[in-house]
């Protein structure tokens, strides 16, 4: 069959994370654990902040957010990458792989924006605690939030209405596990020098500028706590070394993706592993292992449980 100048592709085959059968059912076992793991720790976040009525406050909300969009985070490539491990042939459409990019996006996006609510949250907390209650109220909470959805959707699509357009007439093969702008933008059949450059900045520089930007905030959030005191300057100390893990491990992969050209590098699937399926496990990890007043919250619960099947 010949094809057409505009034929457009209509799959993109993935070479997966490895062509070993025997590594794919190691990989497809820690993956789902990791998977696992992700989804229950993110609901155990939420069922704990919703029934204990000691975390119904601003940070504690923004972390069941933040759980919220963990959890459709990783399900956007998790259960495909998955699927893939088990199967020979991996295959997208070309639909479905531009709405993985979307959703990666925009959900991406969320996250990046919600943990920045949750660092202003935190720096009016310990910059300004006898106005906090009335600047943190419920309808600035609901606008940020919302402000960080939009911000999401806007970010996304830019990106997905400047992708759609390019012509994809083949090849079709992508070097990776999943769909994303960096391995699709490589096999349109155009230049697209200009587009990676402006792909770049919309990611890459924006990412690494609001990282420092973050880091600076908690720079002086920790500054402005050494003239405090006692248990609550050690609780906010904890939460806030919390935070500023969490928010690293989540800039640091994101930035090594797209802070530089798209030309892939041996580490890349590695990096990209980290980046899709265990960012989404870290805010639960922390929070449940590090966090004392989630830790004890968890504990408060648990014995309720038990006490109630009696
Ligand atoms: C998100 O945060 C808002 C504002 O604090 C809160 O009212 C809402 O319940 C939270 N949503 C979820 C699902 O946690």
């Amino acid at each position: 069959m010949e094809l057409g100048n505009h034929t457009r592709v209509k799959e993109f085959l993935f070479l997966g994370l490895t062509q070993s059968p025997k590594l794919s059912i190691v990989l497809f076992i820690l993956l789902y654990l990791v998977y696992v793991t992700t989804l229950l720790g993110n609901l155990l976040i939420m069922v704990t902040v919703t029934y204990e009525s000691r975390l119904h406050m601003p940070m504690y909300f923004l972390l069941r957010n933040l759980s919220v969009v963990d959890i459709c985070f990783s399900s956007i490539t998790a259960p495909k990458v998955l699927l893939d491990l088990l199967v020979k042939r991996k295959t997208i459409s070309f639909n479905g792989c531009m709405t993985q990019i979307f959703f990666f996006h925009f959900l991406g996006g969320v996250d990046i924006f919600t943990l920045s609510v949750m660092a202003y949250d935190r720096y009016l907390a310990i910059s300004k605690p006898l106005h906090y209650v009335t600047l943190m109220s419920k309808g600035r909470c609901f606008g940020l939030l919302g402000a960080s959805w939009v911000g999401g959707f806007i970010h996304s699509i830019v990106q997905i209405s400047l992708l759609l357009p390019l012509p994809f007439s083949g090849p079709n093969v992508i070097d990776g596990f999943y769909c994303d702008v960096p391995q699709v933008l490589k096999l349109a059949n155009t230049d697209t020098f200009t587009l990676e450059l402006l792909m770049i900045s919309n990611n890459g520089l924006v990412t690494t500028l609001w990282f420092f930007l973050l880091i600076v905030s908690y720079t002086v959030i920790m500054v402005m706590l050494r003239s405090h005191t006692g248990e609550g300057r050690r609780k906010a100390i904890s939460t806030c070394s919390s935070h500023i893990t969490v928010v690293t491990l989540h800039f640091v992969p994101c930035i090594y993706v797209y802070a530089r050209p798209f030309t892939p590098l041996p580490p890349d699937k590695a990096i990209s592993v980290t980046f899709t399926v265990i960012s989404p496990l870290l805010n639960p990890m922390i929070y449940t292992l590090r966090n004392q007043e989630m830790k004890s919250a968890m504990r408060r619960l648990q014995r309720r449980l038990l006490s109630s099947e009696r």
